[in-house]
Formats: C-alpha cells, structure tokens, sequence
C-alpha cells in the first residue's frame, strides 16, 4: 500500500521549492503519497524556518501535536529538516527525542536513506552537512503551478547581514553550472512549463560555470534561459541590490521575456542603519539603481523587504526609511520587526528601543506600504494584464486565478481548459494583493 507523507512547510519560497522537493524524492524512492492533514501519515516531515523566532517556536509547539498522534501510532517517522534542523542539529533530539530524523537544506536529498538508516539502527539520524552541490543531481525536475516552476540556481549566501541567520543555515553561495540549469528548464518546458522563476537568496551573485569551463554571471545565465524557445516569461527572486549590474538592468531593456517586476530588499532607509546591517549600499545608492531600472523598464514593478526595529534604530532613521518608501513608491513589501537569532552579530548590538515603539513603527510602514500598493491595485482597473492560468480559484470552483506580470493574482471566470496558458484578462478592481478581472475576447 502507498505510504502517506504529510510536510509542513514554514518560511520562505526556498523552503517552499525545497518542500517540493521532498515530496518528489520521496514519491520516487519510496512510493510515497502527499496528503494534506498529517493525523493518518505514515511520515510527517517539517520544513522548519530560523529566520525570526516567532517562526522557530511554532516548530517546537506542532512538534508537541505530532508526539501525540505518535502516540496512537507508534511506526510514524517524524523529520525535521529546514533552517532550525541545520541550526540547532542533535539539540533537536535533546529536546524533542521522539524524532526520528533530523536533515538540513543541502541534505533532503538523501531523506531515503536516513529513514533507512532509522529504520535500521533504530536510532534517530541527524545528517546537517553542506555537501558541494550533490544534492541537485539526485532531485528530479516538477512545475509547482500549471505552466510555472521554480529553478534553483544558486544555494545559501556569502552576504553575512548582520542581522541573518541565512549563511550559516544553508551555507556560503554556490551555483549550478549553467548547463544543469537548463537541463532543468528543458524538462520542465517539455511538461508544459512557460515561465520560470530562477531561485536563490541572492540570484545576482550567480558565479556558474559554463560548458567552455568559463565562470559566467547572472545576466549571461538570463540571456541563456531567456533564448529558450518554450520559455515565455521569466521570473527571478531574490536579488541584492549590491549585485544589480548594469549589464543586469539593461536587460530590462532588450529582453522582453524578462517580467517587469523586481523584488529588491532594502530593509532600511538610513545609511547608518544599513552599515550596522552590513548591507553593502548607501539609499543613494539603492535610488540610482530603482531610477536606472525605471529608464530602462518604465513600468516596472519594484516590491522590497524591511526591517523595523534594528538595534539602536532612532526616530530619525525610521522617519528616513519612511522617506525612502514615499519616494520609491514600491508596489507592495514585506515588513519585519527585527528578532535577535542567536549566534548573529546583531543579537549582541545594544538594543534601547521599547517594544511599543517598534510596534508603533512597523504599524505606520505597513499602513503605508499598504496604501501605496493599493494605489497600484486602483491604477491597474480597466487596463488589460497578459495572465498565465495557473490554478483554479481558491474561492471558488467556477474561476480561475492567473498572474500579471507584476505579480499580483488576478481572479476571473474561466473554463479549466486553459490552465497553463496566458490569456488576456482585463482588470475591474483590486484589494492590495488580489484583483479582480474578465476574459478578453478575442
Ligand atoms: N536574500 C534576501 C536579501 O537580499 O535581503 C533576504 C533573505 S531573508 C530569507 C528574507 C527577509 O527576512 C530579509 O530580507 C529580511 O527582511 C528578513 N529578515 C532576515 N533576518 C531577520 C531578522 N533577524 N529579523 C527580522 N527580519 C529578518
Ligand atoms: Fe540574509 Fe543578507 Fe544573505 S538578508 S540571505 S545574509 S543577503
């Protein structure tokens, strides 16, 4: 009988495209079926977010639910993988010893065989390694959407911000050579895929080897996924700005498979904060960039990450960062408050600033960030958006939602036959993230 594999995914699009991935590795090796609820499963696996705190504690309070369905039956395997397994390792089973595996980002690759392993010792396994690139060449190639799928390009970050746990949960950067890459994008496109989305912390630290044996950089990487025939439109996320080259920018102007959208984090408005971050980039800096993008791509998309709250950030760098979303005008943002994660240099920086006033910050940024992305939404009604349809509605069974091309999902009467295809869909209103739109009829 078919197992069933139940995985809870926490954190970030890498950790989704990883989630991903385990449910591929463990459907081919071990005849494993993905099912929604974990009460039933045969193996619960948990891919676990370090990122802030808030996520790391939710991991340890559905692990204490898991024991109890363990309870009831006594052959279920539970893993651990993602950032907190990469993290905290053996400390894992100290504190939770009921289990059965613990596993990292570079090593779900090799799931079967800790569970193997498990079985067999009947001990529980930790493996929290950073083997070189291995794990690619053992991960078969799925869309996540109709018509859409993820590529990962380029592993961890050699960036150390100082507030990140990221670098020393999935390692230093290391890319895939070029020709991986497109092996990938072939497969995918031969399963119907026509738009790609290149993955990596920092895609624009790209450093891959080429076939001729030469290290090529990102843009060359985009030129050569972009001249793929199937592909249509291409995607990539996440990018530093202190990697945004020029021969980057420019091909905003002469690739039009490239979407105009750009997710660039700047997590703050003032200088002095950016430096203690280690960000590598003044706000003059990261406005030059917005402005040569914006020249070459007119209506291009910006959206960006943020940071509220960082040791010893004033009134007069949070009114900076304020400046800085007024004078961008991004599209729409993510917004933290920042959470100390042991062993980084920022957990240490003196830190004056109530809780209420950071709460107080982070409330006023969001409201802004919210109604400056809903100028967006409005801006977009009777425009007509070239969408791929992706999925059926979450809402309702009778619609289908898409994405335009600047990100947002639209939602619109249509018939299932055209999953996977880009249509035209003219827009009739929009709440911050989702609008709402009708078939153009040719
Ligand atoms: N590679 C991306 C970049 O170039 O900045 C960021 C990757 S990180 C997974 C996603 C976001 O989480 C960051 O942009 C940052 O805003 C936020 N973040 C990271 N560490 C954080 C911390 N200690 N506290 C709050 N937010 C944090
Ligand atoms: Fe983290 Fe900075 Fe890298 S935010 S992922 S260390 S660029």
């Amino acid at each position: 009988m078919q197992k069933k594999l139940y995985i809870k995914t926490y954190g970030c699009q890498m950790n989704e495209y990883d989630s991903d991935k385990m449910a591929d590795v463990m459907r081919a090796c071990e005849d494993m079926t993905q099912v929604e609820t974990p009460e039933n499963a045969d193996v619960i696996l948990f891919n676990t977010c370090s990122i802030r705190e808030k996520s790391e504690g939710k991991v340890f309070s559905d692990l204490g639910r898991a024991r109890e369905i363990k309870k009831l039956n006594p052959n279920l395997l539970i893993g651990v993988g993602g950032c907190v397994g990469s993290q905290e390792g053996e400390a894992i089973l100290k504190r939770a010893p009921y289990v059965d595996f613990v596993f990292g980002p570079q090593t779900l690759h090799r799931l079967p065989a800790l569970m193997a392993a498990r079985l067999a010792t009947g001990k529980s396994q930790v493996d929290i390694s950073f083997p070189e690139i291995e794990k690619f060449d053992h991960l078969p190639a799925t869309p996540t959407a109709h018509g859409s799928a993820f590529v990962s390009i380029i592993e961890g970050c050699s960036k150390y911000c100082t507030f990140c746990v990221v670098p020393y949960t999935r390692g230093e950067e290391l890319s895939r050579p070029v020709a991986d890459i497109i092996r990938e994008v072939e497969s995918l496109t031969a399963q119907g895929v026509s738009e790609i989305t290149l993955l990596g912390q920092n895609v624009n630290a790209y450093q891959g080897l080429a076939e001729d044996g030469e290290v090529v950089d990102f843009a060359y990487l985009l030129q050569v996924v972009s001249a793929l025939p199937k592909v249509q439109r291409l995607r990539f996320s996440t990018s530093h700005p202190r990697e945004m080259t020029q021969r980057l920018i420019d091909l905003y102007v002469s690739e039009p498979k490239l979407a105009g959208h750009l997710h660039l984090p700047v997590q703050s408005g003032s200088d002095r904060i950016l430096a203690a971050m280690k960000r590598g980039y003044t706000v003059l800096e990261y406005k030059s960039i917005v402005r040569k993008l914006r020249v070459a791509r007119p209506d291009i998309s910006i959206t960006s990450d943020f940071i509220v709250g960082f040791p010893g950030e004033t009134e007069a760098d949070f009114e900076a960062t304020m400046k800085l979303i007024d004078d961008v005008r991004f599209d729409a943002s993510f917004s933290f408050l920042f959470s100390p994660r042991p062993g980084t240099p920022a957990a240490e920086m003196q830190d004056d600033t109530s809780n209420e006033i950071k709460m107080a910050r982070l409330h006023r940024l969001q409201e802004r960030i919210a109604a400056l992305g809903q100028q967006v939404s409005d801006s977009m009604a009777g425009t007509v958006q070239r969408v791929l349809v992706e999925n059926i509605s979450r809402k309702s069974e009778a619609e289908l939602a898409g994405r335009t091309e600047n990100n947002r999902v639209v939602n619109f009467a249509g018939s299932p036959g055209m999953l996977g295809r880009y249509v035209d869909v003219r827009i009739m209103s929009g709440t911050l993230h989702t609008l709402r739109g009708e078939l153009v009829i040719e």
